[in-house]
Order: structure tokens, then C-alpha cells, then sequence
């Protein structure tokens, strides 16, 4: 018998409202609505807010999200064949031609001083969009078009240096941003198979995987730099592209929970992180838990479970999640910087209750939470 643990407050509950009134009429995600640096909508917080509302039963609220993309990505149309003329030349995309990471609520692109140039959201999006529909998600006219020109665009585009899922780095190809271009790739496939991408697919299955960066073994996080990113968790879950017990992946898994996952089991971005000290984040201990879900036969219900209930133990009285815990930081010496910079580092984030649901939905095929709020 699992011990579920100590009872938790109504996480489920505050995680939805928080997401709810996070979505604008236009239907994008706004990231962290009281954070100074978080207004906007990410193509990467969004899609995977999407997948948990599929999973959650809340399929309307996500088709919203994955419409506004579709009217973001149609109107930036002709700077996506820009883009792609620019990528073939070898040159590199203008920032007025190619999709930025995160936009305003109204399909803008937003005034900050990060770098905009991200490949991973696009792939996530796709990917994430596959899963809307088979939670039975309407795949429209629109989206099909939408799915046609993100493809196309990754295509041409994916062997550029871009940010990676945490906006740094942007002189490197980041593995974790190449499994995200696959992955989004086979789902705009297996969504519009007209599109005739599949020799295109299959050469990009493989220079991808020459593409990432592996040492002794294991993915780091990208050529020439030997450290590991939690961000490759979600190769295993949720995309699901690579099985957690597949031997490349296993050795990366073996080497994040050595170096990056705390004993709470809070799970760090990567050892030499800086941002707001480098502390755990729940999107990434709600990945982990997810792999170890997969793991092994069974999968590890125990630990997935604890991963929950750490989670849980972040939230506030409000049943508000942060984007990350200082507890455990790395650098605990720059936390105070970036509080002078900015104040506290965002709570709620909606990305991190979306991941909370994620987890929660699966452990509750295995585990009964009906006694938790007794
Ligand atoms: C994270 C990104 C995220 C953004 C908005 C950044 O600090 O590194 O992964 O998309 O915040 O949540």
C-alpha cells in the first residue's frame, strides 16, 4: 500500500481558477499575471498548459489557446517564408520575419530586451496540439493551416542557434530545443499527413540525433558543453518520444537525479544556474515525477507521489504555485540581485499549476486521492 502522504489543500481547485482567469478573451495564457516580467503568452508555457487542460477534461479552454496561436502564426505568415528564404541562404531570420517566444495577449510581439528567437515553442506547440486532438480536440481548417506553415518553418529553420526553453544561450543548438523540433515534427505529421514532410522527417529524425549533444552516454546540453538540463525530462514525459528505460535517456535521467534533483524531490533547471539563485522548479519536478512514472515496468508510483506532494508543500494559502523554490538554490548569493531587479520571482506561474494537474491526472489512475481533502 502507497502512503499518500499528508493531506493537501485544494490544489486541484485554486490551479484551475488560477489558469481560468489567466486566459485573456483572445485566448492566450498570460505566463505569471502579477509578475513584472510575465505578462505575456509563451508559445512554451502555453502548450503545455494546454496539454494539462486536455487531460484535465477542459478541452474548450485549450482549442482557445491553440486558435490564438493559429491566428499568430497565420498572421506572421509572410515573415515565416522570409524566415525560411533567410534560413536556406544561411542567413539568419530577421526578428520582424520569425516567431517570437512570447507575445501579448493580443497576438503582439512583446517589447522586452530577452532574446526572442526560440525554436522550441513551435515544436511544443505542434506536439501539443496532437494531444489536443486525440482528447477530441476539432483539428479546423485554420489550425491545419496553421500546423502546415510551423512545419514548414521548423523544417527549414531547426539546425539554427536559438535560446533554449529557459531564454539563454542563444549561440547554441540546444538538445533539448532539437527534441522539441522532432517531436513537434512527428505530431504535424501524424495531424496532416498531406503535408508531405515525411522524407523530410525522416532526415531530420536523424540529423537531429547527430545534432544533440551526448557525453559518456548521456544528452547534455549542447556540443561542447558537458552539463545536463532537467529540460530533457520531457523527451520521456510528456512527450513521449523516447521510452525512460531507452539507454541514452536512462543515463541522462541517471545523471539529472545526481546532480540536479534535490532530496525533497524539487528538480533544478541545470547545476550552474544563476536566475533567481537557481532554485527547484515545479514544472520540472512535475516532468520528473512523470518519468519516473514510466520507469521501470510499473514505474515508480512511490516517488512520482512525493514528487506531488512537494509540489503541493510549494503552494501558499492562497493555492498559489511559484516558478521556483529559493530552499534548495544554488546560488543562493544571486537571489537578492534579481529581487532588487524585479521583486520575487513569480507566483502564481501558471505553467507550474498546469504541470501540478499533469502529474495529479496520472497518479490518480494508480492512487486514490479521495480521502485528501476529508
Ligand atoms: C523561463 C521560461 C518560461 C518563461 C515564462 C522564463 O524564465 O525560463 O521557460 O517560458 O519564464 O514562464
Amino acid at each position: 500500500m502507497i502512503d499518500r502522504g499528508p493531506a493537501a489543500p485544494d490544489l486541484v481547485g485554486s490551479s484551475l481558477a488560477i489558469i481560468g482567469s489567466g486566459q485573456a478573451a483572445s485566448g492566450a495564457f498570460v505566463a505569471g499575471p502579477t509578475f513584472s516580467q510575465y505578462g505575456y503568452s509563451w508559445f512554451r508555457d502555453g502548450a503545455f498548459i494546454a496539454e494539462a487542460l486536455d487531460n484535465m477534461g477542459k478541452i474548450e479552454w485549450a482549442a482557445r489557446f491553440h486558435h490564438w496561436v493559429a491566428g499568430v502564426v497565420i498572421s506572421t505568415a509572410p515573415g515565416l517564408e522570409r524566415s525560411r528564404e533567410a534560413a536556406r541562404a544561411g542567413r539568419t531570420p530577421a526578428a520582424a520575419d520569425y516567431l517570437h517566444c512570447r507575445y501579448g495577449a493580443d497576438g503582439l510581439p512583446a517589447d522586452t530586451d530577452w532574446p526572442t528567437f526560440q525554436l522550441d515553442g513551435p515544436g511544443i506547440w505542434l506536439w501539443s496540439l496532437a494531444h489536443h486532438v486525440l482528447h477530441g480536440g476539432r483539428l479546423d481548417a485554420e489550425l491545419v493551416l496553421a500546423v502546415e506553415h510551423v512545419a514548414r518553418y521548423l523544417g527549414d529553420l531547426w539546425s539554427l542557434p536559438c535560446a533554449d526553453a529557459w531564454e539563454e544561450f542563444d549561440e547554441h543548438v540546444h538538445s533539448s530545443t532539437l527534441a522539441a523540433i522532432r517531436v513537434g515534427m512527428e505530431a504535424a505529421l501524424s495531424m496532416v499527413p498531406q503535408l508531405a514532410i515525411e522524407p523530410a522527417i525522416g532526415r531530420l529524425r536523424n540529423e537531429i540525433e547527430d545534432r544533440m549533444s551526448v557525453r559518456d552516454g548521456a544528452y547534455t546540453k549542447w556540443l561542447g558543453n558537458p552539463e545536463v538540463d532537467a529540460s530533457l525530462l520531457w523527451m520521456a514525459a510528456p512527450y513521449e518520444s523516447v521510452l525512460a528505460t531507452e539507454p541514452r535517456f536512462a543515463a541522462t535521467l541517471r545523471r539529472i537525479e545526481s546532480e540536479i534533483v534535490t532530496a525533497g524531490p524539487g528538480v533544478h533547471r541545470y547545476a550552474s544556474d544563476t536566475y533567481y539563485g537557481g532554485g527547484a522548479w515545479p514544472v520540472l519536478t512535475s516532468a520528473y515525477g512523470r518519468v519516473l512514472l514510466r520507469r521501470d515496468g510499473p514505474g515508480d508510483v512511490e516517488h512520482a507521489l512525493r514528487a506531488l506532494r512537494w509540489i503541493e508543500a510549494q503552494a501558499d494559502d492562497r493555492g498559489q504555485l511559484p516558478e521556483q523554490v529559493a530552499d534548495h538554490a544554488l546560488a543562493p548569493g544571486r537571489i537578492d540581485a534579481w529581487r532588487e531587479l524585479w521583486g520575487d520571482s513569480a507566483r502564481p506561474l501558471l505553467w507550474s499549476h498546469a504541470a501540478y494537474l499533469s502529474l495529479r491526472s496520472e497518479l490518480e489512475r494508480r492512487v486514490d486521492f479521495a480521502s485528501d481533502h476529508a
